[in-house]
C-alpha cells in the first residue's frame, strides 16, 4: 500500500491565493503589509531561506525589506536597525535569520524585537503567550505543520502524536500545538532510549531533527500520518539531492498520508509568515 502524498506546494498555493486577496484589501485601504528580514552572514542555506521569503512576500503583494551583514558585523549594528525597524510604523513584521553567528547572543536578539511584530513567534512574550494555550503569533514551521493535519482530515483529538526533536523552532512549539488540538504528546530528542518504541506507537509522527532518512518504514505505524519537517542536502557522492528526516521510499509503504521533501513542509513554513505578516498588518488597524 502507499500512502496519501501532502501536497505542500498545492496547499500552500490555496493559502497564498487567500492571503494575497487579504493583503490586497489593505493596501486599498493604505496599508502594505511589509516584512524586514535581518541576515547576518553567509550561510549557503540561510540565504536560499531568506530569498525565498522575500519572493513569497513580493508574489503575495506585501512589502519586504532586506538587511543583510557582513559574517563579523558588530552585534550593536544589528541591535540598532531592529530598534529603527520596532519604531517604524510601515513595518509590522520583523525577522532575523537564524543561526546567527557565534559572536551574537541569539536570544537577545529575538528579545530585541518588538513582540507585536515578531511574525516568527520566537519572543519569550509569544512563546509564553503559546505555553498559555492562547498564541498570539504560532512559530512558522509548526503552524504550516497543523495546517497540512487539517488538510489532510488527520485527526489530533486523542491521538497519539510523537515528534523527533526538541528545537524551540519546531519542536518544542509544535508539541504545545498539538497538546491544544487534544494528542497525546511525547517528544523525542538525542537521549530518548528506544526511539522505534515511541515512533511505532505514533497515530502522527514528526520528524524535525536534521538527520537525513533517520526515520524508516519499519518505525512507522501502519496508517499513520508521517510529516518530515528535515530538508537534508546528501553528500555529492549520495546524488546532492534534498533529502528529508524520513525514507520516503520505505516509510510511503507504511504510512496512511505522508509529506515529501521537498514540496512538503518547507513551502508552508514561508506561506505561515506570510500568514503572520498579514496578520500584524491587520492587527495595526486596530
Ligand atoms: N532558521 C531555520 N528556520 C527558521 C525560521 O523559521 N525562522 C528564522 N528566523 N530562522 C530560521
Amino acid at each position: 500500500m502507499s500512502a496519501r502524498i501532502i501536497d505542500g506546494n498545492a496547499l500552500s498555493a490555496a493559502v497564498r491565493a487567500d492571503l494575497a486577496e487579504r493583503a490586497a484589501k489593505l493596501v486599498a485601504r493604505g496599508i502594505t503589509p511589509s516584512l524586514a528580514v535581518i541576515l547576518v552572514g553567509e550561510d549557503p542555506a540561510s540565504a536560499v531561506y531568506v530569498r525565498n521569503k522575500v519572493a513569497a512576500c513580493e508574489k503575495a503583494g506585501m512589502r519586504s525589506l532586506k538587511f543583510v551583514y557582513a559574517p563579523d558585523v558588530n552585534p550593536a549594528e544589528v541591535f540598532a536597525k531592529i530598534a529603527e525597524l520596532n519604531a517604524d510604523a510601515s513595518v509590522h513584521g520583523i525577522l532575523v535569520q537564524l543561526p546567527l553567528p557565534k559572536h551574537f547572543d541569539a536570544d537577545a536578539v529575538l528579545e530585541a524585537i518588538a513582540a507585536d511584530k515578531d511574525v516568527d513567534g520566537f519572543h519569550a512574550e509569544n512563546v509564553g503567550a503559546l505555553a498559555q494555550g492562547n498564541p498570539r503569533f504560532i512559530p512558522c514551521t509548526p503552524y504550516g505543520v497543523m495546517k497540512m493535519l487539517e488538510s489532510s482530515g488527520t485527526p489530533t483529538k486523542g491521538a497519539e502524536a510523537v515528534i523527533v526533536g526538541r528545537s524551540n523552532i519546531v519542536g518544542k512549539p509544535m508539541a504545545l500545538l498539538l497538546l491544544g488540538a487534544g494528542c497525546t504528546v511525547t517528544v523525542c530528542h538525542s537521549q530518548t532510549r528506544d526511539l522505534a518504541f515511541h515512533t511505532r506507537r505514533a497515530d502522527i509522527l514528526v520528524a524535525a531533527v536534521g538527520r537525513p532518512k533517520m526515520i524508516t518504514g519499519d518505525m512507522i505505524k501502519p496508517g499513520a500520518t508521517v510529516i518530515d519537517v528535515g530538508i537534508n542536502r546528501l553528500p555529492p557522492e549520495q546524488g546532492g539531492k534534498l533529502c528529508g528526516d524520513v525514507d520516503f521510499d520505505s516509510a510511503k509503504e507504511v504510512a496512511g498520508a505522508i509529506t515529501p521533501v521537498p514540496g512538503g513542509v518547507g513551502p508552508m513554513t514561508i506561506t505561515m509568515l506570510l500568514a503572520n505578516t498579514l496578520e500584524a498588518a491587520e492587527r495595526s488597524l486596530t
